[in-house]
């Protein structure tokens, strides 16, 4: 009698093959407030900040590359044209990074990250990226939990993105030390946000650089919120405090915030990070689109997007 056939489960490719892509989006982050406590003696600098995620991001997809094709990068979307080299990209280097920690054997998978955020800009577009392959790939590698390595994952590739690991499973996040200290923020109200880049790349290091002045205390907000008009006076309270020293290197950044400023129902207007997109704070939807559209006719060189908090926060 003949033994009986193994199953035939197939080669490895097969295998891969089989697996389904993987969408993972990438939110923009927003720094509602960003102040600067202290200095390390690495140089890096204490921050106390406020972030929300927005509906608004890019996207990373993954899927089963050939085999030997290792880590495989494409780029599409409107910015796709400003990302430097596809090797030295952020998203590259965290799947690089993942798969050294993880001991992967097989790294052969595709990435393609869609680019709809403009490039060093203060709403951590990159750290988004590198977070969402980092989600994406624990997913595609069958990583199970292990929340420390991932983590660990993120805090190497930049102080932003473990902040940003979270940002799917909560909107709003309170952030202290380099960035890496992420705590829950009490309850915010629905925001809706109108994002405003004037088209200038700001180099987040240049920006501290040229920081004077001294060092702001913590004031995390420390009571829920029910109303935006609430939250936008409790933040005029406090300050981005990278904003003249981002200005100082790009002037136009006063203008995006003046004009933002002006618009009918803006309740507040401040910077990002370390800009140049500043944002516009609106209490209804559909003030935040009036303003997208009047910031759009008076400088259509601008990028500008109305959005909202994003889909893992509480909507009312
Ligand atoms: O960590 P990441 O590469 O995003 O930081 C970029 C630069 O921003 C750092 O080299 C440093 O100059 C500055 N930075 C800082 N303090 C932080 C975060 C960033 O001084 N908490």
């Amino acid at each position: 009698m003949s033994p009986t056939p193994e199953p035939d489960h197939g080669d490895d490719q097969t295998e891969i093959a089989a697996r389904p892509l993987i969408r993972e989006p990438a939110p923009a982050k927003i720094n509602l407030y960003l102040h600067i406590t202290d200095r390390y003696p690495s140089g890096y600098h204490a921050l106390d900040s406020l972030v929300v995620f927005t509906r608004l991001g890019d996207t990373v997809e993954i899927s089963p590359a050939e085999k030997g094709r290792g880590i495989h990068l494409t780029c599409d979307g409107p910015f796709a044209d400003d990302l430097g080299d596809n090797n030295d990209n952020l998203v590259v280097r965290a799947a690089q990074k993942l798969a050294d920690s993880s001991k992967q054997t097989d790294v052969d998978v595709a990435i393609k990250l869609t680019k709809r955020l403009p490039v060093a800009s203060g709403i951590g577009g990159g750290s988004a990226d590198a977070a969402a392959t980092i989600r994406a790939l624990a997913t595609f590698w069958e990583l199970g939990g292990d929340p420390a390595m991932l983590f660990d994952v993120a805090l190497q590739l930049g102080a932003d993105v473990p902040m940003c690991l979270g940002s799917r499973a909560r909107g709003v996040c309170q952030v202290g030390g380099i960035g890496d200290e992420i705590s829950p923020a009490p309850a915010l109200p629905y925001v809706h946000l109108v994002l405003v880049n004037p088209g200038v790349a700001q180099s987040t290091p240049d920006v501290f650089k040229a920081r004077d002045g001294g060092f702001s205390l913590t004031a995390p907000l420390e009571d829920p919120i029910e109303e935006t008009a609430v939250l936008a006076e409790a933040l005029a309270a406090r300050s981005n405090d990278l904003t003249d020293a981002a200005i100082s290197l790009s002037p136009v950044i006063a203008d995006v915030i003046a004009a933002l400023h002006a618009t009918p129902s803006c309740l507040l207007a401040r910077m990002s990070g370390s800009g140049a997109t500043c944002f516009g704070l609106f209490a209804d939807p559909g003030d935040a689109e009036t303003a997208a559209g009047l910031l759009r006719e008076r400088h259509p060189a601008w990028w500008v997007r109305a959005t909202a908090l994003n889909q893992a926060f509480r909507e009312p």
